[in-house]
């Protein structure tokens, strides 16, 4: 894997004692969309802030690009954007003025062509002389992402893109951070939101309690720990499930008028023969519908996994 951000066994304790990550272990390919997904209070924030320098960490290290951050900071530190969870902008500043000064924090020669470029990609290039204040929070979110893309980083976190904001300024981020990526950015984005990991990332980590659970690419995620179910609705009620398919574990319900089948998302064999032997019996169906569980329930099923691992410690 040709990687772009390399975190090795990170610890983070705050000074109250609490440690906020634990042994963080993550390497994060160039191009992709990463969803890091995990509830309130899992780390996601402490882990941005310490790969933007905001936050020290207690022991690991860190390197982006093949530069580790410690010892090549500002080489690597122009590396990385960041879009904070927090809306703080300069409100007294205009937008281009706001732009130009990001960009000098790192150094970079000035370059208007592309800063104009930018602004015209947020459709914020008709607001470059209003001053921030005057610009509606969905605006002014567009200036922090613009911000954080003035110095040209290979690498942009988005911290809670899209909390709080209504459902048509999502589907814009979310078009916005696919263009990003077309152009070659590669995007780390923390989400509590499961539907936007599902929505946008090619692969996923879920955290919880600073510790990272798993690490996979989304379909793979919803392949392996996916669960299908087969309703099979039937014109008139069984008294009981018809012996031969007993075998497939099938079960009767909703007062005897459905039959319903739990089965794996990998596992396609077993639905044939369930099919044929269906066909097989004097019984005539409704109609048949599956259902595949969602990432939400795979989430919420790992993690209560974790607690029970602990509990059983
Ligand atoms: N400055 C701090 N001092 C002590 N604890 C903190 C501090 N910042 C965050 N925490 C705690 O660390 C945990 C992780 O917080 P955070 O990284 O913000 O989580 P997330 O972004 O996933 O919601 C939380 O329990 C939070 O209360
Ligand atoms: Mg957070």
């Amino acid at each position: 894997m040709d990687s772009i951000l390399s975190i090795q066994n990170l610890n983070k304790y705050y000074d109250s004692g609490f440690q906020a990550l634990k042994s963080v272990t993550l390497d994060i390919e160039r191009g992709e969309i990463f969803a890091l997904l995990g509830p309130n209070g899992a780390g996601k924030t402490t882990l941005i802030s310490i790969v933007c320098s905001v936050v020290k960490p207690s022991s690991g290290s860190i390197s982006v690009n093949g530069m580790d951050l410690q010892a090549q900071y500002k080489e690597a530190r122009k590396q990385i954007g960041v879009v904070p969870q927090e809306l703080a902008v300069p409100m007294f500043e205009t937008v281009w003025a706001s732009l130009c000064f990001s960009r000098g924090l790192y150094g970079k020669a000035p370059n208007p062509a592309y800063l104009e470029q930018l602004l015209k990609s947020l459709s914020l290039w008709d607001k470059k002389d209003n001053k921030i204040m005057t610009l509606s929070g969905g605006m002014k979110r567009r200036v922090l992402i613009a911000k954080a893309l003035a110095h040209e980083p290979s690498l942009l976190f988005l911290d809670e893109p899209t909390a709080g904001v209504d459902v048509e300024l999502r589907k814009d981020m979310w078009r916005m951070i696919d263009e990003l990526r077309a152009k070659g950015t590669t995007i780390i984005l923390t989400t509590h939101y499961i539907e936007e990991a599902e929505e946008m990332a090619d692969r996923i980590g879920i955290i919880n309690k600073g510790e990272i659970l798993l690490v996979d690419k989304k379909e793979a995620l919803l392949n392996k720990l996916g669960k299908k179910q087969l309703r099979i609705e039937l014109s008139e009620a069984l008294n009981e499930a018809p012996p031969s398919l007993l075998n497939f574990g099938l079960q009767l319900e909703e007062q005897g008028k459905v039959l319903s089948y739990h089965y794996d998302a990998s596992e396609k064999k077993s639905i044939n023969s369930l099919l044929s032997a269906l066909a097989e019996l004097p019984i005539e169906v409704q109609d048949i519908q599956s259902k595949q569980s969602s990432l939400e329930e795979i989430f919420v099923s790992l993690l209560n996994d974790a607690e029970q691992a602990k509990q059983s410690l």
